[in-house]
């Protein structure tokens, strides 16, 4: 697919303003961002938005809890989620939230426009309500025993043990978790999004899109099942937009959710030059791109976009979705100390090093992946430390004890274009999101980059007067090369790549300055960095 001359629209899912994000979280937005700052390296026209999700039961629960507004709790959650996707350098162009003005009229037409093309209709169910609480219960907030299996305690949407899924109403002795009273049944009218009408629709598009294959056959299981209507409409209370020409319902919030996309890229273009009506229009010349989690393809690849198409607006042209973290090979758990928050982690550690770590274990797939805190500090010691700055720190001393920070008047050309013929295989990689390939290629170089070092050995040739010349060309060549791969490796790790542009005294590198020469130009003092990670300070993040 080409992306010569769009306008690129990036989005990552928008987290719950419930709770604080975890290190889990950030691989969807770590990835986004690597992309993005990749795309735009390459002279590409990218926006790169996101925005919490503040509505839902759940959010409207914990803020009763705390005595609190929700509107208060999701806006204390959205502030702290955006200082630690700023200190994580995760670069949105904007963030913004599902509970605004822009929003809720984007949803208003939106919605507007499914009634005006038939696409909505109502019908009366029933479903689980606790007298107590005065509420409808959401599936999640009613536990039981199994009707398939018969174990005790599991959710009301499906079970744990046997994986039989069920409506609340199937399981036996069924209780709320609000209450712990039985619930009763209670019947009300919902608005249902005809999902029927999109099928042929959805199950074309889907091939046209940039998806990855796994995630199509899923799709197409799904298909095979045939897509129920979908309901869209929440009883009070709830926390989120009323529907119009009502007084007691709300929209669902996987409703409201993704137009949120549409409401922060609104909320940008009223504050920038950007034009928001430049790309959501079917014929927009626009590349539009979810990152998403893996739990949540159900919604992105079927509904949003029949939401789309109902309100005849452009549809996304890729789905990007990425796998699980766990954490020492298992899901983040509290009691085990492996439910990291992003903010425990940016404590202790560089968020340079956990960005490095999952672009090396990531790739185009969906397969879970691991931090195991063993290899991760290898990989940084090993990899960023022992490779790649280690050119910069060996080969720089020799320039400022002996060439007063001036490097040579020529350099080895032919050397040079060794590294810089692999430039657009690494590109490749990256542009394909095989940003594992990319990390692994990068660090080979910074190996040759080493055993040419090794080869050359200037500390002793710095013995003798008649090489010392030659000294300063060995070691403004291995420069050369440490810039080079500073440059690669400036999606990933920005803050460095900056600090080695103040070091190397050159402005702002792009992807296009790779072949530039650098000779008869002076350097500033080596300063570290990077410095190694010790032990201790992952221990200090578990115990955490
Ligand atoms: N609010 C919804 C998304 C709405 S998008 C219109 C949501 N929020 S979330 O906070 O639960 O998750 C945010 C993102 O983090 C999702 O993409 C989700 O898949 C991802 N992840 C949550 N836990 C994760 C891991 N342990 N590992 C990797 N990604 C994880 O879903
Ligand atoms: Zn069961």
């Amino acid at each position: 697919m080409s992306l010569e001359n769009k306008k690129i629209f990036v989005t990552n899912a928008l987290p719950y303003a419930n709770g604080p994000i975890h290190i889990g979280h950030m691989v969807g937005y770590i990835q986004a961002d690597i992309w993005s700052r990749f795309l735009r390296m390459q002279g590409h026209d990218v926006v790169f938005v996101c925005a919490s999700d503040a509505h839902g039961t759940p959010i409207m629960l914990s803020a009763e809890d705390l005595g609190v507004e929700p509107e208060e709790l999701a806006l204390e959650y959205t502030r702290q989620h955006e200082n630690d996707f700023k200190d994580f350098h995760v670069s949105f162009d904007n963030y913004h939230t599902t509970h605004s003005n822009e929003n809720e009229s984007l949803v208003r037409e939106i919605y507007g426009k499914l009634k005006e093309n038939d696409c909505i209709r109502t019908e009366v169910i029933e479903q689980a309500y606790d007298e107590q609480e005065g509420m409808f219960l959401p599936d999640r907030y009613v536990r039981g025993t199994c009707p398939k299996c018969n174990a005790a305690d599991q959710y009301g949407d499906n079970c744990e043990k046997c994986g039989a899924t069920y409506k609340p109403t199937d399981l036996i002795d069924p209780v709320s978790v609000l209450s712990g009273k039985a619930p009763s049944l209670k019947e009300s009218e919902h608005y249902f999004m005809k999902l029927g009408m999109f099928e042929s629709m959805l199950s074309e598009w889907i091939e046209t899109i940039d998806i990855h294959s796994s995630v199509n056959s899923k799709l197409k299981e799904w298909f095979e099942v045939g897509l129920r209507d979908w309901d869209i409409s929440r009883d009070d209370p709830y926390f989120g937009f009323l529907i119009p020409g009502e007084e007691k319902k709300y929209f669902y919030v996987w409703l409201d959710a993704p137009i949120g996309y549409f409401a922060s890229l609104k909320n940008l273009s009223d504050n920038s030059d950007l034009k928001f009506e430049d790309y959501i229009h079917n014929d927009s010349n626009t590349h539009m791109v979810h990152f998403i989690g893996k739990d949540i393809i159900y919604f992105h690849a079927l509904f949003w976009p029949a939401v789309l198409d109902g309100a005849g607006l452009k549809k996304p042209d890729a789905i990007y979705v990425n796998g699980f973290l766990t954490v020492n090979g298992e899901k983040m758990s509290k009691s085990r100390g492996t439910f990291i928050k992003a903010r425990t982690y940016l404590d202790h550690l560089d968020p340079e090093y956990l960005r490095y770590y999952f672009a090396y274990k990531s790739s185009s797939g969906i397969d879970d992946f691991d931090l195991d805190t063993a290899d991760f500090e290898n990989r940084i010691n090993a990899d960023l430390i022992g490779k790649w700055i280690n050119i910069a720190s060996r080969s720089s001393k020799f320039i400022r004890e002996h060439f007063d920070n001036h490097l040579s008047k020529d350099i080895d050309e032919d050397l040079m274009k060794t590294f810089d013929l692999k430039a657009d295989e690494i590109k490749a990689h990256y542009q394909n999101r095989e940003f594992g390939q990319s990390m692994r290629k990068i660090m080979l170089l910074a190996d040759k980059a080493n055993q040419y070092l090794d080869q050359e050995k200037p500390w002793i040739m710095i013995k003798s007067e008649k090489e010392k010349e030659n000294v300063q060309r060995v070691c403004t060549n291995a420069l050369n090369i440490f810039v080079k791969l500073s440059i690669m490796l400036k999606p990933v790790m920005p803050d460095v790549a900056n600090n080695v542009e103040s070091f190397m005294n050159l402005s702002d590198l792009d992807w296009s300055n790779i072949s530039d020469v650098i000779k008869n130009h002076k350097i500033k003092n080596y300063e570290s960095l990077l410095y190694r990670i010790n032990e201790e300070d992952i221990e200090r993040i578990i115990k955490k």
